[in-house]
């Protein structure tokens, strides 16, 4: 009887719906394996912290390959899909780093750890090491998570609608004291240089001013929007803006002016700058709120535990046909895949003229806008 092994990793922000995928991966993998290779003995690998595990160490040590791997079956899976986060742990760790480059160790450890296929979980950075790999002729397939839903080549990435239900809630939650102050809040959500998690958190929370990266916006229309509900008699205003939105002629806020190991300097800040801005050209009383991580906390929603499952199933179907270099999609509410190569490259940005009102600076007022498009 021989072995047959899968991998499976989270690579990049972690986010709710990555548990979801890892369980149905395994499950998938050893319940319905035995149809795809009859009479040999299953076997699925979690790798620790996304590629930093498979570049750590040679995997021929037995105890390197305790440290990276954590064994998957269907029963310690079996209640992991309602926490959010990853059991597997991840990291931005990229083989492929110029500084320090660790491919030919990864290449080596994925070959005796996965034979038949590893499914890594991640977004742009995450799924372009998977391509790279499978350019290689490794076994890589992929599964789009990413709360920025910036990727390419599919409708949905998992965490997404997780991140957007905490926006909406955050909003919910500051209308009192907003609304006992008669305070100008701005709120700060992530999604790097894509502005859809800040454009449908806004929607949900019903806020009256986005501002998004895909359009430099104007102070003195906030500031227009923003008096005309005074004089309406609204006594607060909730402006939601993007870590990666700026005025226009002006530039992007950086937390962190370093790179990561794929490049990103970490964004963070135009909230409070704005706040500022505001108060200083109003007089009105005006509080920030950066909303961070917390975007990326919590248990995943309904939608995640659904589609972390469905994508879970298809990226196995994907590695029983060895139908390698793909990553699983969401296309018009239909689960299909693509290559990875339409995935990663081009990242995949809120449609101004389709989504976007920009004298409103808000969603555009049509029936169709695309809620998950
Ligand atoms: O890509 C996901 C994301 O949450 C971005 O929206 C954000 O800019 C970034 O990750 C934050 O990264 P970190 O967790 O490394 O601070």
């Amino acid at each position: 009887m021989g072995v047959k092994r899968i991998g499976v990793l989270t690579g990049g922000g972690d986010c709710p719906g990555l548990n979801p995928a890892v369980k149905w991966v395994a499950k998938t993998f050893i319940e319905e394996g035995p149809q795809v290779y009859p009479g040999e003995r299953l076997e699925a690998w979690g790798v620790r912290d996304g590629w930093k595990g498979l570049v750590e160490e040679p995997l021929s040590d037995p105890a390197a390959f305790a440290r990276q791997l954590v064994a998957l079956d269907p029963l310690s899976v079996r209640t992991i899909d309602r926490s959010g986060g990853t059991i597997l742990g991840t990291s931005r760790t990229n083989p492929f780093d110029r500084k320090d480059d660790r491919s030919a160790l990864a290449v080596e450890n994925l070959k005796r750890l996965a034979p038949e296929g590893l499914v890594a979980i991640g977004g742009e950075d995450t799924l372009s090491v998977a391509k790279r790999l499978a350019d290689m002729g490794l076994p890589v397939v992929g599964i789009p998570k990413t709360i920025d839903k910036d990727l390419s080549g599919t409708d949905y990435s998992l965490g997404f609608e997780s991140a957007v239900e905490v926006i909406t809630h955050a909003i919910d939650d500051l209308r009192s004291t907003a609304g006992s102050h008669s305070r100008i809040f701005v709120v700060e959500t992530m999604g790097r240089e894509a502005g859809h998690l800040a454009l449908h958190g806004g929607l949900a929370g019903n806020v009256s001013v986005i501002l998004i990266p895909e359009h430099d916006f104007d102070l003195d229309r906030v500031n227009g929007i923003i008096s005309e509900r005074r004089k309406h008699g609204a006594r607060y205003t909730i402006v939601v803006v993007a870590e990666g939105a700026k005025p226009r002629g002006g530039r992007q806020v950086v937390r962190d002016a370093r790179a990561d190991a794929f490049g990103h300097q970490t964004l963070g800040g135009i909230g409070n700058w704005l706040a500022d801005e505001i108060a200083r050209t109003t007089g009105l009383e005006t509080r920030s709120m950066v909303l961070s991580h917390l975007q990326r906390g919590g248990r995943p929603c309904a939608f995640d535990r659904r589609i972390g499952r469905s994508f879970g199933i298809a990226a196995v179907e994907l590695v029983f046909k060895k139908q390698f270099g793909r990553m699983v999609s969401l296309k018009e509410g239909r689960i299909t895949s693509v290559p990875l190569s339409d995935a990663v490259g081009k990242l995949s940005l809120v449609d101004v003229v389709k989504e976007y009102d920009t004298k409103r600076l808000n969603g555009i007022r049509i029936s169709d806008l695309p809620v998950r498009a």
